[in-house]
């Protein structure tokens, strides 16, 4: 049984909770919750962001998590009052954003449900997760010019590799806000909603992917990652080893036992 107190202890930056699935596992949820700044990014809210991610990456009864903000903004971007007077030795040594390359070891598959704003570090915290739900009404965009900066948590990569450099290129030297039509056009999202919708949406989405079995999500999620990463060759080959990895798992007889006997699968996420 994995340590539950994280559910139950008290932030000052987000929300967090743990959603029922009569399917399968539970859903993590976590609602960045600094409505009055539009949810920037400090370091506080960041901190507790990726702690969370963390505990419910190592929770047993979660199998995927939501990360979301609410209907105004996802997040408008890394806090410019926090950084405003920051020098470049000054962030060189307090490697404030290293915190954001933690994300990128969780395992489980996390969901962005964006709907409002979602700008610079809060388009890159999106882009951080696996997949993204937008309301129609989402803008997302790097407006980091508009600062005399460029992206600093990954914008200038990941947006390039999802929508490639033709449009990258334009919304980070422009500014420019796109909607969420056109990013899930570009690639960038899973799909784009009715604004009402967007969360129940992606809970839908987490609760469908929790009720999978787990070890072969989370190699699914991480071969998936490499092939963005990795050679064809290299990529194929890390493929394969995950999937024969697969067969030492309980849920790999069972999976194809239930099909062979034309029932459903139980799992057991061994
Ligand atoms: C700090 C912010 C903020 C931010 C908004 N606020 N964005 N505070 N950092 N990134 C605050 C405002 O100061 C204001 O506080 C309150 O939130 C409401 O915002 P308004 O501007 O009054 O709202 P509106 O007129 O509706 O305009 C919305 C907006 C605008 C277009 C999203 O707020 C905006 O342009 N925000 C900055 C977007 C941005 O440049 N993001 C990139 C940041 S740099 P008060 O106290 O006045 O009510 C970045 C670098 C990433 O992300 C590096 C790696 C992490």
């Amino acid at each position: 049984m994995s340590d539950k107190s994280y559910l139950s202890a008290s932030y000052n930056n987000i929300l967090v909770s743990a959603i029922e699935n009569k399917n399968g596992l539970k859903v993590g949820l976590i609602q960045l919750n600094r409505p009055e700044a539009l949810n920037a990014l400090n370091i506080p809210l960041m901190k507790e962001v990726v702690d969370t991610m963390e505990n419910m990456d190592v929770d047993d009864e979660i199998g995927c998590i939501v990360l979301t903000g609410n209907a105004r903004a996802f997040a408008a971007g890394a806090d410019i009052k926090e950084m405003a007077d920051a020098t470049a030795i000054e962030m060189q040594l307090s490697n404030r954003f290293a915190r954001w390359d933690r994300i990128r070891k969780i395992r489980k598959p996390i969901i962005a449900a964006v709907s409002g704003f979602a700008l610079g570090g809060g388009c890159e915290l999106a882009m951080s997760c696996d997949m993204i739900i937008g309301a129609e009404s989402a803008k997302f965009g790097q407006p980091e010019i508009n600062l005399g900066v460029i992206p600093g948590a990954g914008g200038t990569q990941r947006l390039t590799k999802a929508i490639g450099k033709a449009r990258a290129m334009e919304m980070i030297l422009t500014g420019r806000m796109m909607t969420s039509k056109d990013m899930y056009e570009a690639g960038l999202l899973t799909r784009v909603v009715e604004d009402a919708v967007y969360l129940d949406e992606a809970i839908e989405l987490a609760k469908e992917i929790a009720s999978k079995p787990n070890l072969a999500v989370m190699l699914g999620k991480e071969s998936v990652n490499k092939a963005l990463d990795l050679t064809i060759e290299s990529g194929l080959e890390y493929e394969r080893k995950n999937f024969y990895l697969l067969f030492a798992t309980e849920d790999k007889f069972e999976g194809m036992k239930a099909f062979v006997e034309k029932r459903k699968a139980e799992w057991k996420g061994r």
